[in-house]
């Protein structure tokens, strides 16, 4: 049976995709959790699957990591101006140890999209292409928790504050994401693929509408210039460069770079993703 390897697995995204592994009938034996603190995914080792120590930034760990896994999910890194670097050691390391396909976390329309971290995506599938090892990118939406995180703050002041204007979102939970990241490494796929992923459509004005019916509390969206937004979030305690990402990204959501009308999430799931109306209400039923 095939070994599959999950970085990030200490994190939201790649505990996910371990558990989807499981729960799709996969041996723990068989999978292998990559973690850079070991402690941290010990509820995995509990559960049989073999938790190896590695880092993106540290390529003598990687190779010993990999070794004996025949797929491996890469969940993308999350440290600003390392991504390219990390993402290039692992790939390096797993084109080494003789992985035959590596199923890579990238970013919707990462081919297209100006979004502040664009580039880190445009360049790490440009590495992974010339790899030349056979290659799965999972282009994922924005997390959904981006705004289910927030529904506290939206409550309290009775709006939802963002630079996304009428453009729309095609959001879904990190959950579905992972599953279907399980759904794609256990594919026999023959060649390279690219999913093109995210959850039903939305925009800001219909989250605020949603959240108000669903909670019974009235709240709207207040729409604001881009650098106005930035100011705002600093001004709550932003640090000055998370503000402007922030709203940089809103920037490209009112561009419509971060919609998709595909059905690959749907269709690697095998059913119709979580709903808007849905997604509040369990977030709101805490
Ligand atoms: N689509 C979106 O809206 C969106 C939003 C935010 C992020 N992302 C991307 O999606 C990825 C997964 O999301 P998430 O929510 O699961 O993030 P997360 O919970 O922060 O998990 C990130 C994982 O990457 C691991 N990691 C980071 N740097 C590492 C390194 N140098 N060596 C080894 N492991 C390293 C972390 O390990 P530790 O536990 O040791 O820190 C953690 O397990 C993020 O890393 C980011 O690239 C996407």
């Amino acid at each position: 049976m095939p070994v599959y390897a999950v970085t990030g697995a200490s994190g939201h995204l790649g505990r996910f995709a371990v558990k989807s592994l499981l729960a799709r009938g996969v041996s723990p034996s068989e999978v292998v959790a990559v973690v850079r603190t070991p402690g941290k995914a010990a509820d995995l080792a509990a559960r049989g699957v073999q938790v190896r120590e590695a880092d993106y930034s540290r390529p003598e760990t990687l190779g010993s990591a990999l070794a004996g896994a025949d797929r491996l999910l890469l969940v993308s890194g999350n440290e600003p101006g390392q991504r390219v670097v990390h993402h290039t050691n692992v790939i390096g390391a797993a084109r080494m140890v003789g992985v035959s396909r590596i199923v890579f976390t990238s970013m919707l329309n990462a081919d297209h999209t100006t979004s502040p971290v664009a580039c880190d995506y445009q360049d790490s599938e440009r590495v992974l292409r010339e790899a030349g090892v056979p290659f799965t990118l999972l282009r994922n939406g924005l997390y959904m928790e981006r705004y289910t995180d927030h529904l506290s703050e939206y409550l309290e002041a009775g709006e939802i504050m963002g630079a996304a204007g009428n453009g729309r979102i095609s959001a879904a939970s990190r959950q579905e994401y992972a599953a279907a990241a399980a759904a794609a490494i256990l594919q026999d796929e023959k060649g390279n693929r690219t999913y093109e992923l995210g959850g039903p459509a939305f925009g800001l004005p219909e989250l605020a509408r949603v959240i108000s019916e669903v909670t019974g509390a009235k709240v709207t969206y207040r729409d604001l210039p881009a650098h106005e937004y930035a100011h705002a979030l600093w001004r709550v305690g932003l640090d000055k460069a998370t503000a402007r990402f922030v709203a940089a990204v809103d920037a490209s959501i009112a561009r419509g770079e971060l919609e998709t009308s595909s059905a690959d999430l749907t269709n690697l799931l095998g059913r119709a993703t979580t709903g808007l109306t849905e997604v509040v209400r369990a977030a709101h039923a805490g």
